[in-house]
């Protein structure tokens, strides 16, 4: 990691973060429900009896074949779950519900237009069009088990068909959001080796219909001059029968899929017995260098991980109507929009556009509508809601009994907000902590078992250990009130294997920090670390305050500084690049960017402006920077590195501490007087 990689969360840090210990108790009508009341469950998935437990989630699983080993070591740290095991998640999340369920509704798929009819997709039509599409990938693109597929769709019922189809055939996929731009899939592309790019013609977000096709016609342009040709674009019509974007079909590239599938009308395909741990996806990642990373998931561990998370910490039961409102672009929405609740047999609520358009009403009357009796949401989504809309949920008529966050700290007042007006005071909440490379929950309170605390994930969910070093990877005991490195003591299915094509930067980045013999095999010495610092109150309830490394958190959606920076810098004007987070009252955080020229260049408008396309070109929106501050030189320390916590201060107002020190100190004022 890089050399920010220190706790600087000072105790005076910890004290100005919210010192709530309000516990508040699920309600005996939740409990009784409930899919996990047993306490013994904390026994049994002690250290202890470490792997073995393991079994309990991979039985909610149906295998071919049945595992040799529990967890295979043997290539410490890249643990192999349920080794020898052979099992299809498509299979798992499709055809095994057929016999009793196949009328039931698998999928909702909500558009943006409300005057378009909402599709419930059943199981039997979910398996219907897998197989089909299934037969196309096969057929028409000539894919097999192993070949790696991109995919950059938006929000849509065709996305979960397609992310099946390729489980069924085994091939791996990865998902790109559907916000990115054409030069952040084609990097995706470029490092999957990906020549078949899945991608829809348009959607609709906040009002307009957006040309996506026209999106990944350049990112197949910047892909095949970084090496890598897509030799089939596959689009999917967002109106069936009718291209909504004009951008030109590629001869003997592009194939309409809504056509070509007329080939393929009742065709069946017998899903591949997966070894356990084949990778099943790709979810690539923002990390500590300007390069995303690829987090490889594997098939038997994962998909038994999120299939208990959903049924323990989720609480799903097949008769429920689930609605988790993250993209499926995100590992949230892979592990519990898909792959989970299918698992369970639940139903999974999809929608298109966002949750304030066309008003602040929008997700509520989507709840009432579909009955929706699960939530699951970020806290950014939260508190905008919150602030458009703070008395619009009393106004319909919606009941959850089980309600998320997800992704980033959430304020006790939010949190209170949130059970009050939302959960109308009846709901459970977890506050579920965790990673695109953790595949599931680690930390949250299990609802029917233990106590909520608003501002607290709450403790390791059954069978992960969490643990809190400092620097010296001394363990900072429960209840010390100080803050220390987040670690998980033991593997657990979920995690992910390796990074694609990289296994020494995901030794070195998960591992390397607390590993002491890199030749051992005994995963006690392994000690996973998260990336983020926390506390451990008495209770072992775990406050994470945030990253230690150069990854910001802007709307749940996880940013690397370097990859901003790196955007920057594609623009010959400029010389350095710093980006620093911002506190912002809806997003949790925002980028802002300080960049410096090289000699001969003048600051001016146009230069932000082209500095902010660049971004928006190399990344997309979602990376948009607050501001782009163009100054004559940076902060430096005399060994002339960048003094990113000094102009962090500067853009947050907060104290810039002593800058004597710098080569340069004088510049503080000089950009503290830019910045007002
Ligand atoms: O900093 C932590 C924060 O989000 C990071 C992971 O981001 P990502 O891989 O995009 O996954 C997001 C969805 C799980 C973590 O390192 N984070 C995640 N959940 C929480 C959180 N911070 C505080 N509380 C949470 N519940």
């Amino acid at each position: 990691m890089s050399d920010k990689n220190t706790v600087e969360t000072s105790e005076a840090e910890i004290a100005v973060h919210w010192k709530e210990e309000e516990y508040y108790y699920p309600s005996p009508g939740f409990i009784a429900q409930a899919n996990l009341t047993d306490e013994s469950v904390f026994d049994r998935f002690s250290l202890e009896n470490f792997p073995d437990y393991y079994t309990e989630f991979a039985e909610l699983l149906t295998w071919y074949k049945y595992w040799d080993e529990v967890l295979d070591t043997s290539d410490a740290p890249c643990w192999k779950w349920f080794r020898g095991g052979q099992l299809n998640a498509s299979y798992n999340c499709i055809d095994r519900h057929l016999a009793k369920n196949r009328n039931k509704t698998a999928i909702h798929f909500v558009p943006e237009l409300e005057d378009e009819p909402v599709h419930h997709m059943t199981y039997q039509e979910l398996y219907v069009r897998v197989n089909e599409f299934a037969a196309l990938l096969k057929e028409t693109a000539g894919l097999k088990r192993g070949d790696r597929v991109t995919i950059h769709m938006p929000m849509s019922a065709e996305l979960p068909i397609t992310m099946l189809a390729c489980a069924r055939l085994g091939v791996i996929h990865s998902v790109v959001f559907g916000g990115f731009s054409s030069s952040a899939c084609a990097d995706r592309v470029v490092d999957s080796n990906s020549r078949v790019l899945i991608t829809m013609d348009a959607y609709y977000r906040a009002g307009k219909l957006l040309n996506h096709k026209a999106v990944d016609d350049e990112a197949c342009e910047l892909a095949e001059k970084d090496g890598q040709k897509v030799d089939k674009m596959l689009v999917w019509q967002r109106y069936p029968g009718k291209m909504s974007s004009d951008a030109p079909l590629v001869e003997g590239r592009d194939v309409v899929v809504n056509d070509e599938l007329k080939k393929y009308y009742g065709a069946r395909v017998e899903p591949e017995k997966m070894l356990s741990e084949e990778p099943l996806f790709l979810m690539y990642t923002s990390g500590t260098t300007g390069k995303p990373k690829g987090a490889q998931h594997g098939t038997g561990g994962y998909l038994a991980y999120v299939t208990a998370m959903s049924k323990y910490i989720q609480d799903i039961h097949p008769e429920d109507v689930y609605w988790c409102m993250a993209d499926i672009g995100w590992i949230t929405g892979h592990s519990f929009i898909v792959y989970g609740p299918l698992a369970l047999c639940a139903s999974t609520v999809i929608y298109e556009g966002v949750p304030t358009y066309p008003d602040a009403g929008r997700s509520w009357r989507i709840a009432q509508d579909l009955g929706v009796n699960i939530f699951h949401t970020a806290p950014t989504a939260i508190r905008a809601l919150r602030k458009v809309g703070p008395d619009e949920p009393a106004k319909y008529d919606f009941h959850f009994k089980h309600m998320t966050t997800v992704g980033e700290p959430i304020e006790p007042e939010v949190w209170k907000w949130y059970e009050k007006e939302v959960g109308k005071g009846k709901a459970v909440i977890v506050d579920t902590y965790w990673q695109t490379e953790t595949g599931g929950f680690l930390c949250s309170t299990v609802p029917g078992l233990q106590p909520m605390k608003p501002g607290s994930a709450g403790p390791g969910v059954p069978g992960i250990h969490p643990i809190i070093f400092d620097e010296d990877g001394n363990e900072i005991i429960k209840g010390a009130g100080k803050a220390g490195n987040i670690c998980i003591q033991n593997p657990w299915p979920g995690c992910f294997q390796t990074i694609w094509g990289n296994r020494q930067r995901f030794v070195d980045t998960y591992f390397g920090m607390y590993n002491k013999d890199p030749n051992s095999k005994d995963w006690r010495d392994w000690p996973y670390l998260t990336g983020d610092a926390a506390v451990m109150s008495e209770d072992g309830y775990v406050r994470v305050l945030g990253r230690i490394d150069d990854v910001i958190n802007v709307s749940g959606h996880r940013l690397g500084t370097k990859e901003i920076e790196s955007a920057a810098l594609t623009v010959p004007e400029v010389a350095e690049a710093a980006v620093v987070p911002v506190n912002h009252e809806v997003k949790g955080k925002e980028p802002e960017l300080y960049v410096s020229l090289k000699p001969g260049y003048e600051a001016s408008p146009e230069l932000v402006q082209k500095v902010a396309d660049a971004i928006t070109f190399e990344i997309g929106k979602i990376a948009k920077c607050r501001n782009v501050w163009i100054v004559p030189d940076m902060p430096k320390t005399r060994s002339g590195k960048i003094m990113r916590r000094v102009l962090g201060a500067i853009s947050n107002k907060g104290d810039v501490g002593n800058v004597m020190t710098l080569a340069n100190p004088e510049i503080v004022e000089e950009i503290q007087k830019m910045v007002g």
